[in-house]
């Protein structure tokens, strides 16, 4: 079957996470080419097409399930993601992927894993820790730390404060301001999330740290884990990029020489170096 075309694929749970924010669970069974679309790295993405309307990239959030369900979380915010927010258990969709490299897990083992995320970057991060969380043994210390705007929108709260009593998993949250409506969780700070880096400890020589969030974070992010003592070949993070195909053949998500869609989404700081805008 070509890359080109959507496999078929139909909702079976709508989760309404935030105002703007849904995960929803998609259920892909049949052919070669349908199980293909459900098995993925974290970090990885696929094209998401609502028939008649459009198609988008958006990041696995769940792990690989040997039912070939999915998991995808969405932000509604224009022409595609929009329409989706009315979308029911049973609706059909369709999907093209996996699609990328997505966070080089395999170079993880026995390291300790540092995780960023800003935002809806805990989609594909969840997916990673996600991963971490069911192969424990094989790292050494996990730790999340997560920044959102306020409470409200930090999404998978339950999942993050139920993983956070295990003594083998660190999680630390962040919020840009005090939200008057709602009791901060535990384990939250009201600050920006680089300030999280400030009072952590990391064994540099054996931390690899996945970053994924917006642009503007990933200087300060990026300065942060300079400072731990991170060489860039230890630092990951996720690029977001205007595409189309998902097949390196548009151009539209051009960093560098590197195509975002087959080259990434996920490079090493050490891949980007050099390369103007690329955090941007
Ligand atoms: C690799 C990758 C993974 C992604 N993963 C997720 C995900 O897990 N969940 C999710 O909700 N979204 C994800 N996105 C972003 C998602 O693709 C866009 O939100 C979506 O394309 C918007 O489509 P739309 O037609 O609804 O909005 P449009 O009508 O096209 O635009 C609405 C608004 O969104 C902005 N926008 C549109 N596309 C993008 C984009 N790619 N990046 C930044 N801003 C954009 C526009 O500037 C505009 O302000 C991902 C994008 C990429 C490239
Ligand atoms: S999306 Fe077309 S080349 Fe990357």
């Amino acid at each position: 079957m070509s890359a080109c075309l959507p496999v078929p694929a139909t909702i079976t749970t709508v989760r309404h996470l935030t105002g703007d924010t849904t995960l929803y669970t998609l259920s892909c069974k049949g052919n070669a080419a349908t199980s293909a679309v459900a098995s993925f790295l974290p970090g990885q993405f696929l094209e998401l097409s609502l028939p008649g309307i459009g198609e988008i990239p958006v990041s696995y959030c769940g792990s690989p399930s040997p039912d070939g369900a999915i998991e995808l979380c969405i932000r509604h915010v224009g022409h595609v993601t929009s329409p989706l927010k009315m979308a029911l258990p049973g609706d059909a969709v369709g999907l093209r992927g996996p699609f990328g490299h997505g966070f080089p897990l395999d170079s993880y083992e026995n390291q300790d894993l540092l995780l960023i995320a800003g935002g809806l970057g805990m989609a594909p991060l969840r997916s990673l820790l996600l991963a971490l969380v069911e192969q424990r043994q094989r790292w050494g210390d996990v730790t999340l730390l997560y920044g959102a705007r306020e409470t409200g929108v930090l999404l998978f709260l339950d999942e993050l404060l139920e993983l956070g009593h295990r003594s083998d998993i660190r999680i630390q949250l962040s919020v840009d301001r005090p939200d008057h409506c709602l009791e901060g969780p535990p384990n939250c700070r009201v600050a920006l999330l680089p300030a999280l880096l400030e009072q952590l400890t990391i064994r540099p020589e054996r931390t690899c740290a996945a970053l994924c969030g917006p642009p503007v974070v990933y200087p300060y992010l990026v300065a942060g884990l300079q400072r731990l003592g991170l060489s860039d070949n230890r630092i990951h993070l996720s690029l977001e990029r205007r595409m189309k195909c998902g097949l390196g053949r548009c151009g539209h998500c051009a960093v560098g020489t590197f195509l975002c869609c087959t080259d990434g989404p996920v490079f090493s700081l050490a891949q980007l170096q050099g390369i103007e805008g690329a955090l941007a």
